[in-house]
C-alpha cells in the first residue's frame, strides 16, 4: 500500500524460466482458515538457455507454512520472501515443488483469490488472484494440468466444485467429505476455480453435433432456482450457436455455472466452472426487465465462447488482454445480433462506443487497445480493451467478408491451440488466412484516441466526389498519431429513397483521399460510416432534408437511427447554447419535427427500432458535442426538447401508448420486448407533461404489471413527478421485493436518481441503511454509481456535496476492495472535460482522495486524473 507502485511494461516481456507441467492442489477448508497444499512438477524452460537456478513466485496476503524442493525444506539462504512474492535460489533443472500456505477466505473482502460470498466460498483469479491462494508464477503463459482435492465440512459445504471432471469423492471422517477434480486441459492459473457451499442446482444436458452428451448444471443459493432457467436456456443456445457459426464443439463432459452474490465484475470464464455475478444469471419476469434478460443471455454466451477464444488459446501476458476479450465480445455481439432485432442490437453497441468508449479515449485514462504499461492490471478491464477491441475485430471481418473472416478465426484457433499468444499472432493468422494487408491496420492496436473523420461532398456533371480526411487528437503519453486504416461504408440514395449505389466499403489509408462516383442522374443523398464501420467521430454537415430522407429510407436501420440522432442533436445543441446565454429556448428544428411526425405516422415494423428513433440523444452524447460539459445546460436542454415533443405530439403519443399497452402474458422475445419498449418510451414522454392523468396511468400500470419491465416503465415515468403516486408505488416496491437484493438494487438506483430535495443527504442515509451492504459491489454500484450516472444535477451540485460523498466512499472502500474503489475513482478522474464550476469541484475531491495512503489500484487512477 505504501511506496511507489511498480509499473510494468509490455516491452519487458520475458518468458518464464521454469514451467510447471502439473499442479496438484489440496484445499483443507476449516473455520477461520484454509490450508492449501500445492505440489508442482517443475522443469526449466527449454527455450531459454543459460538461465536458471533462480525463480520468482508471486504471492500476496499468504501465510507461508512450508516450502520444499524435492521434499527437502528450502534452506533459509535459498529463500527471499517479500510482500508480493518470493525468490527461490539454487534450483535444479527438474524438481517437485511443494508449497503449503494458509489463507482466510472469511476475511478476504477484496473478492480476489478465495473468498466468501454469503454462505459459500468461491474464487476469482483473473487477472492475478491466484497468488492470493498460493505462491505461484501468476502469469498466463505458464500453463499446467491441474488436479484439485477439496475437503470441507459435509453439512456446511455439501457441494464441492473445481475445474474438469470429478474423479473421486467420499467421506473424510469427523463429518467432513472431499472431492477430487481433474482438468485434462492445460491452463493458466487465472482460469482456476473452486466453489464450496450449500447450493441449489438446476440441471440439463446438451448433445453436441458429434453426439456427445454434456451434463449442464447451474448452482445458486437455495431458493433462487426458478430464476435460473433463462440462463440455462441461453447456455444451450450459445453452445448450439458456436457449433453452427464457428464449428466449435464443447470439449468436456460437463459444464457448470455458479451464481454468486458478491462479485467484482459480471462473470468469469474459468475452465468448465464459470462463476457469475447473480446479476448476470437471475432472470425471472417478476424481478428482471427485458434488458436484464438480454444481458443474462449475452454474458452467459460470452463466458461460454471464452472456452475457445481465451481458454484453448490464451494470452501470453496481460497486455494482450484484448486478444481474448475483443474477440469474445465480437462473438458475443454476433450472437446478440442473431437473437434480437439486428438493427437495434447494433444501435446499442454503437451507443456504448460513443457514450462510454469515446469519452474514455479522450480522457486521462486513454490507452491503446493493447496497452504499453500498467501499474494494476485490474484497471485495464476497460471499455477500450473490450468494446473498442471488438470493433477492431469487426472492421477486419468487414474488410474480409464474414465467411472468410470466420474461416480465418478457425485458422487462428487451430494454429495456436493450447498456446498462450499475442495480438500480433492473431493479426498474422488473419492475414495468412484472408490475404488482407493489415500493416497499417495494426496502428489501431498501438495508438489510443478516437480519429475524427471529416467528410465533404461535391457534385457536378453526374459525378460525386467524396472527400474523406482523418485526424486523431493527442492522448496522454502519445503526442503524434499515425494515419489509421479506416473502413468506411458508403451508399447513395436518390430523392425517392431508392438506392443508386449499393453499400460498399472504401478504405481511407492516407490522411486525405477522394472517392469518385460516376454516372449519376442527379445529386444523391450520401450515407456514410453506416452502422459505424470504424470507431471514429464522423464530422459531416448534411442538410436537414438529406437527414430526413435517410431517416425515412436508408436500407440500414442503424443509419436511419443515426440520421434521427443528428436531427435531434441540432436542436439540443441550440438549446444548450441558449441556456448558457440566458436566452429563450429555440423553437424545435423543422427537420426534427418532420422526422418525429413521420415516425409517428408511419412507424417501422421493428418496434424496438421505433423506440430508439423516438429517443433523444443521452446527456452524455449532448455533452460530447461541447468542449466543456455544462451539466445544468445539458439537463435543461434535454428536458426542454422532450417536453416540447411531448406537448406537440401528445395525442399521437397517447395513441401510441394505448396501442402498445401491457396486455398480460409476459414472454421475452423480440416482438414483445419491442412493444414494451415503445410503451415505456411513450409513457416517458407523456410524463414530461406532468398531468394528473399521466400520474394515474403510471400508477395503474405499476399496479397491474405482471412483469418487471412494465413496473420499471411506470416507476421511471414517475421519477420526476413527486407526489402520492410516486410514494405509493415506491413503497410497494420496497416492501414487495425486500428479500430480493438484485431488485432492491433497482430501488436504490431510483432513490439515488431522484433529484428533488437533498439527494446527497438521502444517499448518505441509504449508505447507512440495512438494505445497503458496503461489502457487496452490486449494492455499491447501484447506490453510488447510480447517483453519479443517474443524477447529474445531484452529483454536480454547486455546494460540492455530491463530489464529497463520492470521495468519502472511495476512501472507505479502498481499504477493503481496491478494485471497486478504483472504479469509483474513475468517475471523478475526467474532471477536465467539464465546465466550471464542475471541473474545479471534481478536481478538489479527487485531490483529497490523492492525499490518502491508497492501494496501487486507486493510486493509478487518481494519479492519471490529477496528472
Ligand atoms: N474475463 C472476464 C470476462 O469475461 C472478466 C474478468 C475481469 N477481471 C477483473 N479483474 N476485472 O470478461
Ligand atoms: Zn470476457
Amino acid at each position: 500500500m505504501t511506496g511507489t507502485p511498480q509499473r510494468k511494461y509490455r516491452s519487458d516481456y520475458q518468458a518464464s524460466i521454469y514451467l510447471i507441467d502439473r499442479v496438484s492442489l489440496d484445499f483443507d477448508i476449516r473455520d477461520g482458515s484454509t490450508r492449501v497444499t500445492a505440489r508442482h512438477s517443475v522443469r526449466r524452460n527449454p527455450q531459454l538457455i543459460g538461465t536458471g537456478g533462480r525463480w520468482w513466485l508471486d504471492g500476496r496476503d499468504l501465510r507461508l507454512v512450508s516450502i520444499a524442493v524435492d521434499d527437502e525444506p528450502v534452506a533459509d539462504g535459498a529463500l527471499e520472501v517479500s510482500e508480493t512474492g518470493l525468490w527461490l535460489n539454487g534450483l535444479p533443472d527438474r524438481f517437485t515443488l511443494t508449497v503449503v500456505t494458509e489463507i482466510d477466505p472469511d476475511r478476504n473482502l477484496s473478492l480476489e483469490g478465495l473468498y466468501r460470498s454469503d454462505d459459500m466460498l468461491c474464487t476469482q483469479c483473473e487477472a492475478t488472484g491466484f497468488s492470493r491462494i498460493t505462491y505461484f508464477p501468476d502469469r498466463p503463459d505458464v500453463m499446467s494440468r491441474y488436479t484439485t482435492r477439496v475437503e470441507a465440512d459435509a453439512e456446511r459445504y455439501p457441494v464441492l466444485l473445481s475445474n474438469g471432471n470429478c474423479i473421486e469423492s467420499g467421506a473424510a471422517g469427523e463429518g467432513r467429505h472431499y472431492a477430487v477434480y481433474e482438468d485434462p486441459f492445460a491452463k493458466p492459473c487465472y482460469l482456476f476455480a473452486l466453489v464450496a457451499g450449500d447450493l441449489g442446482v438446476i440441471r440439463d444436458t446438451f448433445t453436441t453435433t458429434s453426439g456427445r452428451e454434456v451434463a449442464l448444471a447451474l448452482y445458486t443459493e437455495h431458493g433462487n432456482e426458478d430464476q435460473c432457467h433463462h440462463a440455462m436456456a441461453s447456455l444451450k443456445d450459445a453452445m448450439a450457436w458456436d457449433e453452427a457459426t464457428y464449428g466449435l464443439e464443447y470439449d468436456l463432459d460437463s459444464f457448470v455455472i455458479v451464481a454468486v452474490g458478491s462479485f467484482n465484475m459480471g462473470a468469469m470464464e474459468n475452465k468448465s466452472l464459470n462463476i457469475f455475478n447473480t446479476a448476470c444469471i437471475f432472470a425471472h419476469q417478476d424481478t428482471a426487465t427485458d434488458s436484464d434478460f438480454a444481458r443474462v443471455r449475452d454474458v452467459v454466451a460470452h463466458e461460454y465462447f471464452h472456452n475457445y477464444t481465451g481458454n484453448r488459446v490464451t494470452c501470453r501476458d496481460w497486455f494482450q488482454l484484448s486478444l481474448k476479450e475483443g474477440l469474445t465480445v465480437y462473438r458475443e455481439h454476433q450472437f446478440a445480433i442473431d437473437h434480437g432485432s439486428p438493427g437495434v442490437t447494433r444501435i446499442e453497441q454503437v451507443r456504448m462506443i460513443r457514450d462510454v468508449q469515446f469519452p474514455e479515449d479522450a480522457g486521462p485514462r486513454a490507452h491503446p487497445v493493447r496497452p504499453e504499461s500498467y501499474v494494476e492490471m485490474n484497471n485495464f478491464y476497460t471499455i477500450t480493451v473490450y468494446e473498442k477491441g471488438a470493433e477492431l475485430i469487426r472492421m477486419m471481418a468487414q474488410m474480409a467478408g464474414r465467411e472468410a473472416f470466420t474461416k480465418a478465426v478457425k485458422h487462428y484457433l487451430d494454429k495456436h491451440d493450447g498456446q498462450a499468444v499475442t495480438i500480433e499472432d492473431f493479426v498474422l493468422a488473419i492475414e495468412e488466412s484472408t490475404g488482407l494487408d493489415l500493416a497499417q491496420f495494426r496502428h489501431w492496436y498501438a495508438f489510443a484516441g478516437t480519429p475524427r473523420l471529416r467528410v465533404s461532398s461535391r457534385f457536378a456533371d453526374g459525378r460525386l466526389s467524396l472527400e474523406l480526411a482523418q485526424a486523431t487528437p493527442a492522448t496522454p503519453g502519445q503526442e503524434n498519431k499515425p494515419n489509421f486504416d479506416i473502413p468506411v461504408s458508403v451508399a447513395l440514395f436518390d430523392d425517392a429513397g431508392q438506392v443508386v449505389r449499393a453499400p460498399e466499403i472504401v478504405r481511407l489509408i492516407e490522411q486525405r483521399e477522394t472517392f469518385v462516383f460516376d454516372g449519376l442522374a442527379a445529386e444523391p443523398t450520401v450515407s456514410v460510416l453506416r452502422g459505424l464501420t470504424a470507431p471514429v467521430r464522423l464530422e459531416f454537415d448534411q442538410p436537414d432534408d438529406a437527414l430526413v430522407r435517410l431517416m425515412a429510407h436508408d436500407s440500414d436501420p442503424v443509419s436511419r437511427w443515426d440520421a434521427a440522432q443528428s436531427l435531434y442533436m441540432a436542436t439540443l445543441k441550440a438549446a444548450v447554447t441558449a441556456h448558457q446565454n440566458d436566452e429563450p429556448m429555440p423553437a424545435l428544428g423543422e427537420g426534427m419535427m418532420t422526422a418525429v411526425a413521420a415516425l409517428l405516422a408511419d412507424p417501422p415494423d421493428d418496434r424496438a427500432l421505433l423506440a430508439e428513433m423516438l429517443t433523444v440523444p443521452s446527456a452524455t452524447q449532448i455533452g460530447e458535442a461541447f468542449d466543456a460539459i455544462d451539466v445544468a445546460a445539458v439537463e435543461a436542454a434535454r428536458r426542454y426538447v422532450k417536453r416540447e415533443i411531448a406537448a406537440r405530439f401528445e395525442a399521437e403519443l397517447e395513441r401510441l401508448a394505448d396501442a402498445h399497452a401491457p396486455s398480460g402474458g409476459y414472454v421475452f422475445d423480440q416482438v414483445a420486448a419491442g412493444r414494451r419498449r415503445v410503451f415505456a418510451t411513450a409513457l416517458d414522454y407523456l410524463a414530461c407533461l406532468d398531468t394528473p392523468a399521466i400520474r394515474k396511468r403510471a400508477q395503474a400500470v405499476y399496479d397491474a404489471a405482471d412483469n418487471m419491465t412494465d413496473r420499471m416503465a411506470a416507476l421511471n415515468a414517475l421519477q420526476d413527478l413527486p407526489g402520492e403516486e410516486r410514494e405509493a408505488t415506491r413503497a410497494d416496491f420496497a416492501e414487495r421485493f425486500a428479500d430480493q437484493p438484485l431488485v432492491m438494487d433497482k430501488w436504490l438506483r431510483l432513490q439515488a436518481a431522484t433529484e428533488d430535495g437533498d439527494t446527497a443527504a438521502r444517499v448518505r442515509d441509504l449508505l447507512a441503511d440495512d438494505r445497503f451492504d458496503f461489502t457487496n459491489p452490486n449494492r455499491v454500484r447501484a447506490l453510488v454509481g447510480g447517483f453519479v450516472r443517474g443524477n447529474p444535477l445531484g452529483f454536480h451540485r454547486a455546494d460540492r456535496a455530491g463530489y464529497a460523498l463520492v470521495a468519502d466512499e472511495i476512501l472507505r472502500l479502498d481499504a477493503i476492495n481496491p478494485q471497486l474503489a478504483a472504479a469509483l475513482a474513475g468517475l471523478l478522474a475526467p474532471w477536465r472535460r467539464y465546465a466550471e464550476p464542475y471541473a474545479g469541484g471534481m478536481r478538489e475531491a479527487l485531490a483529497r482522495v490523492g492525499e490518502a495512503d491508497l492501494s496501487d489500484n486507486t493510486r493509478e487512477i487518481v494519479d492519471a486524473g490529477l496528472g
